[in-house]
């Protein structure tokens, strides 16, 4: 699922050319044609006709590789994307297994583009240029978002959120049909776990050489839903000092940040997309926010917001294997791209 939309956003990229698309020995030989799964993208020819390869860190090195996006799952990323960073590879990962390391950072460049002065370190650990940057789970980018205007305006730290997860989040072929069709499944395994400690280390501070978890606390309940795309969120905030809808609608709309700035290729003009309407947002209708065309999906849409008794309730949304996934990870190498760190 990942690796699929790495391919697609990576046709034409200004920054980076694809040398080659790898997967495991069991897709070896095979042309993307043949793995092709994402209904919503019209297969070129060009991309379809790519012949994948095993994943071989010294054949990529040979190659002259520099960069590469991982989309393994955790279990294999661990050992594979350190032999990458270690023989100088800049690996922009979307697995767990690197994300809570003391030297690496998960970017979500709008909220915390100063977390990538971490790779000094991490580079002096590894002894060589090469690095992780991971990204976030996808319940979590999304959220983390939609929080940064938030928390920093008001500074808001008590978080509840209740997800509606699409299948696609857990990749190919996923949760079996009889488990979820017509069914909603409440439980993720290490999903809510993942949502405090990520979360707080994404909207925490790099400061004196090490991550500062931010005071956030987030409470999360999540499920599973027949939906292809797209993590809807129900989310709860408290505090005393609640400010006025008008408000925080002006925070959410306004928010702008270094990826805008900085014009990245894949930077949505608008991060954050305020709904008025009463039944929005909605997976089929906003997963795909976003522009300009190279940011589809990469827009999180907030709707239904409202104020009172002290909390402050809203549904959010985002897509999770675009700016919940590969999406994500090719704004974080833009990014380090521009800021000369590959
Ligand atoms: N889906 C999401 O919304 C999402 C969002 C954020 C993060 N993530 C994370 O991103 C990663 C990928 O998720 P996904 O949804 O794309 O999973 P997926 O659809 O199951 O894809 C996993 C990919 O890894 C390859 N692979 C498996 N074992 C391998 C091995 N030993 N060596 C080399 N390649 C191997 C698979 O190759 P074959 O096709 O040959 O089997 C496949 O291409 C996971 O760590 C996941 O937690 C997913």
């Amino acid at each position: 699922m990942i690796g699929q939309r790495f391919a697609h956003m990576l046709i034409g990229h200004p920054y980076f050319e694809v040398v080659a698309y790898c997967a495991s020995d069991r897709s070896e030989g095979k042309t993307m044609a043949q793995a092709w799964k994402l209904s919503d993208i019209e297969l070129d020819d060009d991309l379809g006709s790519k012949v994948i390869q095993g994943t071989n860190a010294n054949a990529l090195k040979k190659h002259g590789v520099e960069v590469v996006f991982s989309g393994l799952p955790s279990d294999v990323a661990g050992p594979v994307e350190d032999e990458l960073a270690e023989l100088g590879m800049a690996v922009f990962s979307n697995a767990a297994s690197h994300r809570m390391e003391p030297d690496t950072p998960i970017l979500v460049p709008e909220v915390n583009a100063e977390h990538l002065a971490s790779i000094e370190v991490q580079r002096k650990r590894r002894k060589n240029n090469g690095f992780i940057v991971t990204n976030a789970n996808c319940s979590v980018t999304g959220l983390a978002l939609g929080l940064k205007p938030l928390v920093d305006r008001f500074g808001f730290t008590e978080v509840d959120v209740a997800t509606y997860q699409a299948l696609s989040g857990a990749g190919y072929p996923g949760v079996p049909s009889l488990d979820i069709l017509g069914n909603v499944h409440p439980f993720i395994k290490n999903e809510e776990e993942k949502m405090n400690a990520e979360g707080r280390k994404i909207l925490g501070s790099w400061s004196g050489g090490r991550f500062v978890d931010s005071p956030v606390v987030i409470e999360a309940s999540c499920a599973r839903v027949s939906v292809r795309d797209g993590h809807l969120e129900a989310v709860f905030i408290r505090d005393r000092k609640m400010p006025e809808k008008e408000e925080i609608i002006k925070a959410l709309t306004h928010f702008s940040a270094k990826p805008q700035k900085m014009k990245l290729p894949s930077a949505p003009d608008h991060p954050i997309i305020v709904r008025t309407e009463s039944d929005r947002p909605q997976p089929i209708l906003d997963a795909n926010a976003g522009t300009p065309e190279r940011a589809r999906g990469m827009a999180v849409t907030i709707g239904r917001i409202r104020v009172g008794g002290g909390v402050l309730r809203m549904f959010l949304l985002s897509h999770n294997t675009i700016r919940g996934g590969a999406g994500g990870s090719v704004l974080n190498a833009e990014l380090a791209y521009k800021e000369g760190i590959i």
